[in-house]
């Protein structure tokens, strides 16, 4: 029976936090806006440099109102995640050739302007999540009447089968979903990663990165009232030999286990997080 202290599409910690009270929103962001995303910002999104960190806590402000996860307020989102894979030159290549990628989870699709920048068309780019941030999206990229890529509003676990998923089912090539399916204990994981099957063909990935540490087990982070499961290498190869089992499927996993500074985030303001708990990159490749 599905108990609903563990069985939220989104979790609760997301929505309704007082910035004052949580460990991970911090009001300047400066030194988290990346030489990456700098460039980017002054050249595909035409904003000048002296004009950037306004703009960021900006956009911060406004994605905050909408959800108040971790990420949004330490900055997160500032450095692209997608790049960092040392998967990201065969996705990319994937992209050019115009490969279906969706971004599930996508907040304000930042990966995926670092995909169009970096020479994709946006045309087989999809960002996908459980709330729009679409028009912060715009605003933050500067990039509204360019953009050809799809945004869609919707609960990936039980979307799949919507009419408006039908030209991704089994159609995907690339699927990215970075600091999603971590928000959940490991039944829901399984139930996320299976959801994400029916869109996948032999040869797909499904990259990304999410909370990991050596010893995989379920972690409260401070100030959290659920537990999370935070995977190890082993543990997410586990997942993936579940899912391929229930869905006839077969999945490779290889995993690389970083510490927050990779990505950005200084490793001692995650310490909340707990003992060992860092960042997880991983690639899951169809096989069957
Ligand atoms: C922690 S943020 C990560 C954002 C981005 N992927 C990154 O790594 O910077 C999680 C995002 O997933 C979205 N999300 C959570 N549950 C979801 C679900 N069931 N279906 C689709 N999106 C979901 C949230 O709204 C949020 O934008």
């Amino acid at each position: 029976m599905a108990d609903p202290k563990t069985d939220y599409a989104e979790p609760a910690y997301a929505q309704h936090q007082d910035k004052s009270k949580v460990p991970y929103y911090r009001s300047n962001l400066d030194d988290r806006i990346s030489p990456d995303l700098k460039e980017l910002l002054e050249t595909y999104s035409q904003i000048p440099r002296d004009q950037q960190s306004a703009h960021i806590h900006r956009i911060r402000d406004l994605a905050w109102a909408i959800r108040q996860y971790p990420c949004t307020g330490s900055g997160g989102w500032l450095k692209p995640q997608l790049r960092q894979l040392p998967i990201y030159p065969e996705i990319l290549t994937r992209a050019k050739e115009g490969a279906t990628i969706i971004d599930i989870g996508t907040f304000v699709g930042h990966d995926l302007r670092r995909l169009v920048y970096d020479g994709a068309s946006s045309e087989h780019l999809w960002g996908i999540d459980i709330v729009s941030h679409w028009d912060v999206s715009y605003e933050l990229f500067n990039d509204r009447s360019r953009w050809k890529g799809h945004f869609l509003e919707a609960d990936f676990l039980t979307a799949a089968s919507s009419d408006a998923f039908a030209p991704l089912r089994a159609n995907t090539d690339v699927i990215v979903i970075s600091q999603v399916l971590h928000q959940w204990v490991w039944a829901q994981q399984v139930r996320g990663a299976t959801a994400l099957v029916a869109l996948t063909k032999p040869g797909s990935l499904v990259v990304g990165n999410q909370m990991g540490k050596p010893d995989a087990g379920e972690v409260v982070p401070a100030g959290f009232t659920v537990p999370l499961y935070v995977q190890s290498p082993e543990s997410f190869a586990k997942l993936w030999e579940e899912v391929g089992a229930a869905t006839s499927t077969r999945w490779e996993t290889q995993c690389w286990l970083r510490t927050w500074d990779h990505i950005g985030v200084d490793s001692k303001e995650s310490a909340f997080m707990g003992p060992d708990v860092g960042i997880l990159e991983f690639v899951a490749r169809r096989t069957d």
